[in-house]
């Protein structure tokens, strides 16, 4: 009996500790890998406006028109303002963005709130003028990790072959992407 009781304590434990992110994921067993992000990346030239082309996961109800502006605060602190459509309005939340090490200046941290810690925003490749590809990942007590991956564009839309060598470079970095799923980003000049 005993043994059974103590799991269950245990799996409250986690599933309290980690619910947020959980919520829509599938946890993979392991700690998160260490992906290769883009090298001499240039924030100055990542700054500006980037679409969500395709994320992973696929987000039950989510807004449509996802897009997030980069700028400057300060020399190291960015301002991040995130902005979708969902239920026929227009909805933006602010976050900050910093370096979290001069060394790796790919490893962004984002955070959109006060009380919540930075969580990894890794660029793992871009070429600043048309695609990004992000990568986030977080240890859950090193037993499993939660993933987040996103293509980002500085259009609405980009082409298949630019999609199909992102999802290469993710599966080059053993990150599983075959529930990745397309953004909406049709009739994103009117609200309804
Ligand atoms: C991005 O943010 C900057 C600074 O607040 C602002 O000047 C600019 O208009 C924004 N661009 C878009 C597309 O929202």
């Amino acid at each position: 009996m005993r043994p059974v009781g103590t799991m269950r304590v245990f799996w409250g434990l986690v599933s309290v500790l980690a619910l947020p992110v959980l919520r829509a994921q599938v946890p993979h067993w392991g700690p998160c890998s260490e992906p290769e992000v883009q090298t001499g990346f240039s924030l100055q030239q990542f700054m500006g406006r980037w679409f969500e082309i395709a994320k992973l996961p696929a987000q039950f109800e989510k807004g449509r028109c996802i897009e997030t502006n980069f700028t400057f605060r300060t020399d190291t602190s960015i301002r991040v303002v995130s902005s979708e459509i969902l239920k026929g309005e227009v909805r933006k939340i602010e976050g900050t963005g910093i370096v979290v090490d001069p060394k790796n200046p790919a490893k962004l941290g984002i955070s959109y709130s006060y009380v919540l810690p930075y969580s990894p925003y890794w660029i793992l490749s871009t070429d600043y003028v048309n695609f990004a590809l992000v990568y986030s990942c977080t240890d859950v007590l090193r037993l499993f990790h939660v993933d987040f991956a996103w293509i980002l564009g500085r259009t609405r839309s980009l082409p298949d072959s630019t999609i199909e060598r992102a999802l290469n470079v993710f599966a080059y970095n053993n990150i599983d992407v075959t529930r990745m799923t397309p953004s909406r980003q049709q009739d994103c000049d009117k609200t309804l």
